[in-house]
């Protein structure tokens, strides 16, 4: 019984260390490696972001385009709006601020937005264009939040887009931290 009481005792220190230490790992790698980079204009996709950084640690940077976008401006019942404009004419690349980053120093890039028009907001693409060059060999994972519309419509005008990029699978969120940690590792 004593024999018993010790091993379990044993076996119990021994499963507390191996789950902290992958959680550590997960953490210490990330925390350096990574970084996530959104485009949001009401702020799901914010929230989205501090989501993955709770499970990172990722530094969060938010994307700005030069000319903010008004009410107006991301009215999709209007045909002449800006938004609409922007998926009607895929070429039209809408300048944005420069990302105070150094990607050299991260192997995984969290790229989030909310889904317009089924796809990535225009800004998404100049951010691809502007930093392309930067980001090929890293880890792409993309995220969004949405209305309604799955994670699966954005990953196909990625994808096709921007073929010499790593894109991986991306994910709609909210989702359950282990959702995440789960996509992370795909
Ligand atoms: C111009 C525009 C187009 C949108 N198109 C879609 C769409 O095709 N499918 C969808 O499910 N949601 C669509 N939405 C809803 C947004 O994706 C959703 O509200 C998102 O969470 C907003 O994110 P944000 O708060 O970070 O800006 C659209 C919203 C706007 C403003």
């Amino acid at each position: 019984m004593h024999i018993l009481k010790n091993i379990l005792a044993i076996a119990t220190v021994i499963a507390i260390s191996c789950s902290n230490m992958v959680q550590a790992q997960t953490k210490t790698s990330d925390n350096i490696k990574s970084v996530i980079v959104y485009f949001t204009h009401s702020g799901n996709t914010e929230l989205a972001a501090k989501q993955i950084a709770e499970v990172t640690e990722a530094k969060m940077i938010r994307l700005l385009p030069e000319q903010s976008y008004s009410s107006e401006d991301v009215d999709w019942t209007n045909e002449q709006s800006r938004c609409t404009q922007e998926h009607l004419n895929q070429s039209l690349r809408p300048a944005i601020k420069p990302v105070d980053i150094d990607f050299a120093k991260a192997d995984t890039v969290f790229i989030g937005f909310p889904i317009w028009w089924h796809e990535e907001p225009a800004v998404i693409r100049t951010f691809l264009d502007n930093y392309g060059e930067q980001l090929k060999g890293k880890v792409i994972l993309p995220f969004c939040t949405s209305y309604e519309s799955p994670m699966s419509e954005a990953d196909a005008t990625l994808k096709k887009g921007y073929p010499a990029l790593k894109i991986r699978k991306g994910l709609r969120l909210p989702a359950k931290p282990e959702e995440i940690k789960k996509w992370i590792k795909q």
